[in-house]
């Protein structure tokens, strides 16, 4: 334990935001005097009674940590206070839903007593998602301006606890939570993750628990790519034969699915609970194969094509000289943007390889306005660049760092004319690609990507020419050619996620590899007691 010790011992070194210099100088001293006292006698773990879980060990890295005082024990007469908002009482009760299974405790959700854990809606400098965490003898208490900050307040307060925490069995505990204050905001507004469930199908219990393990780590949108030539995964009233024969396949052959207008609310709603906004994707005008095979008049031939089952790209493509493509586009816009609450629409526009470019242009300027007559915004993938992207339009780099010289002129040249951008290079925020040669699933056209070049890099700072303000945040995508269920999801998405997450909330300033890799360690165990899979990186020193 020789790393914990030393990251205990040592102080964090950054400290930011509006945190005095006094309160911090006085934090540090308390630290270094219980830092003293633990380490006179065998180094205890942290997460055990001797040592809780320090307070700047958690991920992503919050933007002020000032530990100190005593820490605060769960007991059996611990109560979660909440004030009367609905909002407090769900998330009190999500809390109490997480902790009830490992303490065996009780842990009442109550607007009545005075110690225990408290979560208060209040004003104060924490914006849409931020929070305060403050932690002493007498209890832990959140406070946010918002019900998304009390929930990653909440996601905080999780990791503070030991890993046992996290089982479904009664554990013995103790459940110690470290003294001290944290303030906490994100750096970005878009924290995404995305999930193809084209290639393979995913059911909704699977998205469910992919949603769970998102919200461990403060992301806030799910991007969900509904369509591509293997597979049309959501109900389309107008356009029945799409689910019910374009969803009836997948890559290597499977039953494929697709999901009832029922069954993807209940996503959203799920999600919308977990603070998470979802934001469909229908791929377009190519990666349509799917689309084209179930409704022959789509095809400018007029013959549909075959299922596709293969794993090739840019094959496909709307016919961008038929008025009935526009009806069909209306119509899908229609029906998915009603099942839509968030703001966004995602119209792809990648590998559009068999779409002439002019073709492309115009279907753009064509489908751009449909998404805005219902009410939507538009995000495309960073194509969309090079075809008039529609006021505040977004667009979702997915480039290389060392190609696409051109391609990312343009897009800097869009950025710099207002349209905001989504940052998910392949080569470091591409989930499915392989961390390693030996990488049983997973792509390598991106290269091989391993934990810490998923993580080292700068959103702000990562396209040339680019203004930092039209950074709108980062989305880790996850193609699922190699992927079939939620334990291969894991294995490909852990631990890169979490390295995602934390460039899309934390400062800057945070940014250390050798800061990070400790707190990354760290989360195995409580993987591990979710009964999560995930990639033992020879880069990060699981204990
Ligand atoms: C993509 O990877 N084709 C967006």
């Amino acid at each position: 334990m020789s790393v914990e010790k030393g990251a205990r011992v040592r102080r964090r070194r950054r400290h930011h935001g509006t945190t005095p210099r006094t309160a911090r100088l006085f934090g540090s001293l308390l630290l270094v005097m219980a830092a003293g006292a633990f380490t006179l006698g065998a180094s205890p773990a942290p997460g055990t009674a001797a040592a809780p879980v320090p307070l700047d060990r958690v991920i992503p890295a919050p933007a002020s940590v000032v530990p100190g005082g005593s820490p605060y024990r769960i007991t059996e007469d611990t109560r979660i206070r909440v004030d009367g908002s609905r909002e407090a009482r769900r998330a009190g009760e999500y809390l109490a839903d997480v902790l009830r299974p490992s303490t065996g405790y009780p842990l009442p959700v109550t607007e009545h007593g005075r110690s225990g854990i408290r979560l208060r809606l209040a004003g104060g400098p924490y914006g849409a998602e931020g929070y305060r965490l403050d932690s002493g003898r007498s209890g832990v208490t959140l406070t946010a301006a918002a019900p998304a900050g009390l929930f990653h307040g909440v996601q905080t307060l999780r990791q503070l606890l030991p890993a046992a925490v996290e089982k479904d069995s009664v554990q013995p505990g103790p459940w110690p939570v470290a003294g001290g204050t944290i303030e906490d905001t994100p750096r970005y507004g878009w924290r995404g993750a995305m999930l193809d469930v084209s290639r393979h199908f995913f059911s909704v219990d699977e998205v469910k628990r992919y949603i769970d393990q998102l919200a461990l780590y403060k992301l806030n949108t799910l991007h969900l790519h509904l369509s591509d030539d293997q597979g049309w995964r959501i109900a389309i009233d107008s356009w029945p034969r799409l689910a019910t024969y374009g969803g009836s396949s997948e890559v290597g052959g499977g039953p494929g699915g697709h999901y009832t207008k029922a069954d993807y609310r209940e996503i959203v709603r799920y999600a919308a609970s977990r603070h998470l906004e979802v934001v469909p994707e229908i791929d377009m005008p190519g990666h349509t194969n799917a689309a084209l095979a179930s409704y022959a008049d789509l095809n400018c031939d007029g013959v549909a094509p075959p299922l596709y089952t293969g794993t090739a790209v840019g094959f496909s493509s709307l016919c961008v000289g038929k008025e009935i493509t526009y009806d069909f586009v209306d119509d899908v816009v229609r029906e998915i943007a009603a099942l839509t609450p968030g703001r966004y629409l995602h119209i792809g526009g990648d590998e559009a390889h068999s779409t002439p470019h002019d073709d492309f242009v115009r279907f753009m300027e064509r489908v751009q306005p449909v998404v805005a007559k219902y009410g939507k915004t538009v995000i495309g993938w960073h194509q969309l660049a090079g075809a008039n992207p529609a006021k505040g339009a977004l667009a979702q780099y997915w480039g290389l760092d060392r190609t696409g010289g051109a391609e990312k002129e343009l897009v800097a040249e869009a950025a710099r004319n207002g349209t905001g951008l989504v940052l998910s290079p392949a080569d470091r925020a591409y989930l499915d690609m392989k961390y390693d040669k030996d990488t049983p699933l997973g792509l390598s056209w991106a290269g091989y990507v391993e934990v810490r070049r998923s993580y080292d890099w700068d959103p702000g700072a990562y396209l040339p020419g680019v203004p930092a303000s039209a950074v709108r945040g980062v989305e880790a995508p996850l193609w699922t050619e190699t992927l079939s269920d939620s334990g291969q999801l894991e294995y490909m998405a852990f631990p890169r996620l979490p390295g995602i997450a934390e460039l899309g909330w934390s400062p800057a300033a945070t940014h250390d590899w050798e800061d990070y890799r400790v707190r990354l360690a760290a989360q195995g165990p409580r993987w591990d007691a979710l009964g999560m899979d995930y990639h033992r990186s020879p880069q990060v020193p699981w204990s």
